[in-house]
């Protein structure tokens, strides 16, 4: 038998659901943020992330059937992200963790990877 992961752990899809939810509602008024995303299929990139975040910490593997290997750098590539976006989404991802009462050892553990990630995202440097 495989060791609990760190998704059942937090409580399984309604916590990933919830933490998107909060995470999108935030995006979709960031001045920011929202003109990068595909205006007419929030919902679609809303269950990418969430899917994507459930496999990655032990979850149903869904994104990667639906998607292929997740290449999020590349993926990421036609999308400019400089110190801003890559701040604001951060700041977004945090007030999103947040409403999710974790312990602070989840919190830390979840927090940590979003961090790291978001940083591996960035790929412009010459913000004003
Ligand atoms: C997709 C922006 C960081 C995971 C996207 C999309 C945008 C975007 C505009 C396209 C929306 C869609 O149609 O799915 C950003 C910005 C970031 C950031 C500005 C700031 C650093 C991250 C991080 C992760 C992530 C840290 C993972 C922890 C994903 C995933 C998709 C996605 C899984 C869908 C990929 C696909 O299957 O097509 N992101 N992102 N992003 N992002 Fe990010």
């Amino acid at each position: 038998p495989s060791a609990r992961t760190f998704y059942a752990e937090v409580g399984g899809e309604p916590v990933f659901r919830a933490l998107v939810a909060h995470f999108y509602a935030g995006v979709r008024s960031d001045p920011v943020l929202s003109p990068l995303y595909p205006q007419d299929d929030w919902d679609g990139a809303e269950e990418r992330l969430r899917r994507f975040l459930e496999q990655y910490w032990g979850g149903p593997t869904t994104y990667s059937e639906q998607r292929g290997h997740p290449r999020l750098r590349m993926r990421h590539a036609p999308f400019a992200i400089g110190e801003r976006e890559r701040d604001a989404w951060l700041a977004l991802m945090r007030a999103a963790v947040d409403s999710l009462g974790l312990t602070a050892e989840q919190d830390a553990t979840l927090w940590g990877y979003l961090e790291m990630a978001a940083r591996s995202m960035q790929n412009r440097w010459d913000d004003p």
